[in-house]
């Protein structure tokens, strides 16, 4: 953790519900969060990590990113189906389904997608940008008749915002995205609702806080609480290593500023993406970092240290239902000023998983 956060740990923070308002935050209460971007795989995978999720948040916005992609209705009412059986007994998760846009999507499969009422959105993966994603968009343009579709029955789109041009360096390639294809995308379809995923830059906060009401933005609690430093702390760290890559601290800074200002279009979206141990500890280790395990507990470090514990409650519990035009969740969850050990390792499955602050310690804890 940061100087700055440990320091903002220590400093009295307003209390949101009065009474102690100048004596430090113990414990909080919230409306129970949502979860709009995470990635809950398959299988066995799947089993080890959907609890971490449905413990902390009431629903999610689940990836379409498996082997083979979710591209069908068909296909995301069978996943649905797979991770409400793999969740614990007695467990209420709502997984809000996905379709990965491709090339050969058809506008009827969105008009079955809005029919079938489970599929909240469409995700668009630039071809080769990611995990899974070589059968991602090469061209926007055969997309097009889709994304009219989408506009018109309001299914909103999901952007993982990078270009895929080799040409442009790998840290610029949010920022190149925006201009490159967020843009033309925006002025083509200006009825489409737009997310764009994880952003890491200054130049995404702004783009967004600057766009129109139909453009909002996720923010992981990796990219909040870490720069691109930790890739590299006395040797490489391919546990910190997830696309869109970190970045510098001054856009991080960026990115506490807009997650603690209380603005509605951008909202919690955790990108929490296990993989086993050994596809990351390798000479050719995949991207992402998984985070379900203590996702809430990882924001409230971020927000005590910007001094914002009263601006938790929007940014995870009402903006991102808001933009999805969904209900806000009516039971509460509670957080507690009590440090805790992150695990070493998760089991999942033959394989584990490395969870992030493996061994060291979160300061929030979720209350039972
Ligand atoms: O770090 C990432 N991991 N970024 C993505 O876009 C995909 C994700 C995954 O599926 O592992
Ligand atoms: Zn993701």
């Amino acid at each position: 953790m940061s100087d700055d956060l440990d320091a903002g740990a220590r400093r009295p923070t307003l209390a949101p519900d009065g009474p102690q308002a100048s004596s430090p935050v113990t414990c909080l209460s919230l409306a129970r969060p949502d979860d709009w971007h995470v990635h809950l795989r398959d299988g066995a995978m799947l089993a080890a990590v959907v609890a971490d999720t449905a413990r902390r948040f009431a629903r999610a916005i689940v990836m379409p990113n498996l082997d083979p992609p979710v591209r069908t209705v068909g296909q995301a009412l069978a996943y649905r189906a797979r991770i409400l059986k793999a969740l614990p007994a007695g467990a209420r998760f709502e997984p809000l389904m996905t379709l990965y846009l491709t090339e050969a999507m058809r506008p009827e499969e969105i008009v079955r997608a809005k029919a079938a009422g489970v599929v909240h959105a469409v995700k668009y993966y630039p071809a080769g940008a990611t995990t899974h994603a070589a059968l991602g968009v090469r061209d926007l343009r055969p997309c097009y008749p889709v994304l009219a579709a989408m506009e018109r029955l309001d299914l909103p789109l999901l952007l993982h915002g990078e270009v895929t041009d080799p040409a442009v360096d790998v840290f610029d390639r949010e920022a190149v995205f925006l201009e490159r294809h967020l843009l033309p995308l925006m002025r083509a379809f200006p009825g489409l609702r737009m997310v764009l995923e994880h952003i890491t830059t200054r130049a995404a906060v702004e783009f967004v806080s600057a766009g129109p009401d139909t453009l909002a933005a996720t923010i992981t609690a990796h990219h909040l609480l870490l720069d691109r430093n930790a890739l590299f702390v006395g040797g490489l760290r391919p546990h910190h290593y997830c696309l869109p890559l970190l970045k510098r601290a001054e856009h991080r800074g960026a990115l506490v500023a807009a997650a603690t200002r209380g603005h509605p279009r951008f909202f919690l979206g955790t990108d929490s993406a296990p993989h086993p141990r050994h596809a990351k500890e390798s000479p050719c280790g995949c991207a992402g970092i998984y985070t379900a395990h203590a996702a809430l507990e990882l924001y409230a470090e971020v927000f005590e240290g910007a001094h914002a514990l009263d601006r938790l409650e929007g940014f995870a519990s009402q903006y991102g239902p808001d933009f999805y035009r969904l209900p806000r969740n009516q039971d509460r969850v509670t957080l507690i000023k009590e440090p805790w050990q992150v695990p070493p390792t998760i089991a999942a499955g033959a394989d584990v998983l490395v969870p992030l602050r493996a061994g060291e310690a979160v300061a929030w804890r979720l209350a039972d």
